[in-house]
């Protein structure tokens, strides 16, 4: 009786701490989700709040500091903190990739091969077809797939006049490029790329096209190509550097002759600024080439004559990979799928038709691309002022405003010197000699985390700026008006 008492007496204690830690928190249910992941639900108005130093002031030329009006989102952008976090957190158990043997080693390495999956379900690839190389950014991809995919300086490759350096010349120092021209607003004409094809009927092998310009924002429609190049037995090579954090890119057409055959991006254009990319591609394909780019982690067996390689993606992925660059750029994908490609676009319209009529009330104000139908830009606006020196005001804006753009030719001169009616003879006159007096252009680019308080605020810093300006002598004119 007295040992029934001392038992139940027991059975009471223990279920009062239970109880207890279980109003702690200190025990989860075993259903229960696990609050820190689903707490915050990320959309296009809370995003702002998850970027790592919106808030952190910075210091101005008089002396006062205020926080950074980010506006240069297409050169790269900011970390969110979920990736921040995700990063740190993988980094306690990280490991060699591939090559350990510990449990670390093995979490590291399931997650590193695990990400591919993640790109594929990101851009909708179908994952029979096509498989995934990591890279640290656009412009290593293109060129390790460029190093992979020409076989001679002979083949030929058929690129546009819209096109980042990096999908140019990649392509322009390894083959014979011939261009597809863009109208006088910039956008790339689709006939031209068709007449081409046709002209040199069966020989272009490659047709090499961004998916979204990083000088006007132009959404190039890659799918329509795509069938393009395929009817003419070509395959299509896609920058999606500029896409990727802007609106939802499939690999996959309406049809199968508009699927995307290889697909090129950087992470840290998406938030997850570590490094790391990926190419996108077909196995079949990739498995026929391998990159100029040897090391260890790509063979199967070394002997003193003789090499035998492994097969994609791994030969394309020489040398320890950069894991972080992995692990972030999945995080990055996770949290823009969430907030969502749709709100992400409307979002950007709003941005961008904010600022354009903003800017279409200021004199001497040039705006390069289609400044009416905008629907087709994604959140990329570039412009001068007719009377004044870019590379001055961008220092203005920056040292006076604390507004970060971006000044120049974006590293797509031919597509700016077009935009700016300079002929490629003008242009040469710049070869030896570029400096604050070429000419170039002024860019804002939006990210997801941009305000309209912010354009607005841009706005009557600029006008601040430009009125000063004009009545000061510091107030420069461009070496030649016709610029
Ligand atoms: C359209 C486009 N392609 C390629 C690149 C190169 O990207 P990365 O600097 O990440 O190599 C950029 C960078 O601005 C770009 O805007």
């Amino acid at each position: 009786m007295k040992k029934t008492r001392k038992v139940l007496l027991l059975l009471l204690i223990a279920a009062m701490i239970c109880s207890f830690a279980s109003a702690c928190g200190s025990k989860k249910e075993p259903d229960e989700p696990d609050k820190k992941d689903t707490e915050v639900a990320y959309t296009i108005d809370n995003i702002r709040d998850y970027v790592v130093g919106v808030d952190e002031p910075v210091e101005l030329m008089d002396g006062t500091t205020k926080p950074l009006i980010n506006f240069d989102n297409a050169a790269t952008t900011p970390a969110l903190k979920p990736v921040m976090d995700a990063v740190d957190k993988e980094l306690e158990m990280y490991g060699s990739i591939g090559r350990g043997f510990s449990q670390k080693s093995n979490h590291s390495t399931d997650l590193y091969m695990e990400t591919r999956e993640t790109v594929m379900n990101f851009l909708g690839a179908d994952t029979d077809t096509y498989t995934c190389f990591y890279v640290n950014s656009t412009t290593d991809g293109l060129n390790k797939l460029a190093s992979a995919l020409i076989e001679s300086e002979d083949d030929l490759v058929l690129c546009t006049r819209i096109e980042h350096h990096a999908n140019d010349l990649s392509w322009r120092e390894r083959c014979h490029v011939i261009y597809a021209e863009v109208d006088e607003q910039g956008r790339v004409i689709y006939d031209d790329i068709e007449r081409l094809l046709t002209e040199n009927e069966g020989k272009v092998k490659y047709v090499c096209i961004t998916a979204a310009s990083n000088v006007t924002g132009y959404v190039t429609d890659v799918h329509r190509v795509a069938k393009m190049a395929h009817a003419h037995g070509a395959m299509i090579v896609v920058d999606g550097a500029q896409i990727v954090a802007h609106r939802q890119f499939k690999m996959m057409g309406e049809t199968p002759e508009e699927n995307i055959d290889f697909f090129v991006f950087s992470a840290h254009k998406m938030y997850s600024p570590y490094g790391g990319g990926a190419v996108v591609g077909p196995w079949e394909i990739l498995n026929e080439h391998m990159p100029e780019f040897y090391g260890g982690g790509i063979v199967k067996i070394v002997r003193d004559a003789n090499v035998k390689y492994k097969s994609a993606p791994d030969v394309y992925e020489a040398g320890s990979p950069n894991y972080p660059g992995i692990v972030g750029m999945a995080k990055a994908m996770e949290i823009l799928q969430e907030v969502g490609f749709d709100a992400i676009s409307a979002h950007e319209q709003v941005l961008n038709r904010k600022l354009i009529d903003g800017l279409k009330k200021m004199d001497g104000i040039v705006l390069y691309g289609d400044s009416e139908n905008i629907d087709d830009r994604v959140g990329v606006v570039t412009f001068n002022f007719d009377d004044i020196n870019s590379f001055v005001l961008a220092s203005k804006l920056s040292d006076l405003g604390g507004v970060a753009t971006r000044r120049g030719l974006f590293c797509a001169h031919p597509y700016v010197w077009r935009l700016m009616g300079i002929s490629d003879e003008q242009a040469s006159t710049y070869e030896n000699c570029i400096d604050m007096n070429t000419p170039g252009m002024i860019r804002v680019s939006f990210g997801i985390y941009n305000t309209e308080e912010e354009v607005d605020q841009f706005l009557e810093i600029l006008n601040n700026i430009v009125t000063d300006f004009r009545k000061s002598d510091e107030f420069l004119v461009m070496e030649d008006p016709s610029f």
